[in-house]
């Protein structure tokens, strides 16, 4: 048996040597310590020998086994390393080369416009709330003081989602309903809610199907249209600059009486006209006016005792007159080279 195993270790050490690719480690392996390999076939006729000769033979087997596993063990490293430093000599990196700029992105221009009114809102005490695009015609309109069949319907046509009653929202207005029911007529009201509408309108420079308005309101007591013209002035300094100044004009809405639109200075010629404000020296960036009081008696909110403000601004419109875009589809085609040039604009 000795001798046997002998021959078997010899054999292998001479199999060894021509060893050279993982594929023949595998085939050497199952050749001598695999489940049929030389080692194994020794033990073929255990069954017939007694007792101690067995307990010997297994001991003789098993040290050949293990001195088989250490000679392929060692070779098997052997290779590996091999292959390895080849690969690294291959692969050698030229640390000189310039590196390849990763793009990074840059903040859609119109939510940075949007973070600039909540911040400003927000340090007024406004609370920033949410509401869904698809919304229902009771909140869209009826509840706004808009009934059915009423023609300022028209100028706010929008898409239908399920016979007239749920619909893409046309203005960010609804929220003001929701938003006085949730807090049940109780306590007073200070939210503006930013967010996408839709209306059918053919796409051109300055009409897009979405678009996205800042709707505000405020509910109190004693509340005056000064209020609304001091809350329009601190708003317009902070996000067109400290010498601008504010302007109403009368204006209708079906949600507020009086209505008015906003107006501001024009930040381009400061008054004295230009083409950005068509030589007027004015420049309308929304809509406001003293929340009527069908729509406080309706959301909840007893016209008696409460009175208040709401307002509109387009964000697009802001957006554009402050980066000087001249067409509005810019915000909503995917050219990444226009937010990133917005970026750089900042950045001066
Ligand atoms: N929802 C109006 C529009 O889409 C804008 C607006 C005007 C909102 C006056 C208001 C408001 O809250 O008081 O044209």
């Amino acid at each position: 048996m000795k001798e046997k195993v002998e021959g078997i270790i010899n054999d292998l050490k001479k199999d060894i040597e021509s060893v050279k690719t993982p594929q023949d480690i595998v085939d050497i392996k199952a050749k001598y310590i695999g489940k049929t390999g030389s080692i194994n076939e020794l033990m073929k006729n255990m069954k017939d020998l007694s007792p101690e000769e067995r307990k010997e033979v297994g001991q003789i087997v098993n040290v050949a086994k293990n001195e088989a596993t250490e000679i392929i063990g060692k070779k098997e490293e052997d290779i590996n390393n091999q292959i390895l430093n080849e690969k690294l000599n291959k692969e050698s990196i030229d640390i000189t080369l310039p590196a390849t700029s990763i793009p990074t992105g840059a903040p859609n221009i119109l939510e940075k416009v949007v973070e600039d009114f909540e911040e400003v809102f927000m340090s007024m005490g406004y609370d920033v709330y949410d509401g869904p695009e698809v919304e229902e015609d009771r909140f869209n309109f009826e509840l706004l003081n808009i009934p059915k069949g009423h023609p300022a319907r028209d100028a706010q046509d929008t898409f239908y989602i399920k016979d007239d009653e749920i619909l893409l929202r046309s203005q960010t207005s609804p929220v003001q309903a929701r938003v006085m029911l949730e807090l049940g007529g109780k306590e007073p009201v200070r939210m503006i809610c930013p967010g996408k509408t839709y209306r059918r309108d053919d796409d051109d420079a300055t009409h897009s199907h979405q678009f996205m308005q800042i709707e505000g309101l405020l509910v109190d007591h004693d509340i005056s249209l000064s209020d609304l013209k001091g809350t329009f002035d601190v708003i317009a300094k902070k996000l067109f600059g400290s010498d601008t100044e504010t302007r109403f004009r009368p204006s209708y809405y079906q949600f507020t009486e009086p209505s008015v639109e906003m107006d501001i200075s024009c930040f381009n010629c400061k008054g004295k006209g230009c083409n950005i404000c068509k030589n007027t020296g004015w420049i309308t960036i929304g809509g406001a006016g003293m929340v009527h009081p069908n729509v406080l008696n309706m959301c909840g909110y007893d016209a008696s005792k409460w009175n208040g403000f709401a307002f509109g601004f387009g964000a697009e419109r802001c957006a554009m007159l402050k980066y000087n875009i001249n067409d509005i589809r810019t915000f909503y085609n995917t050219d990444l080279r226009e937010s990133s040039m917005f970026d750089r604009r900042e950045e001066e």
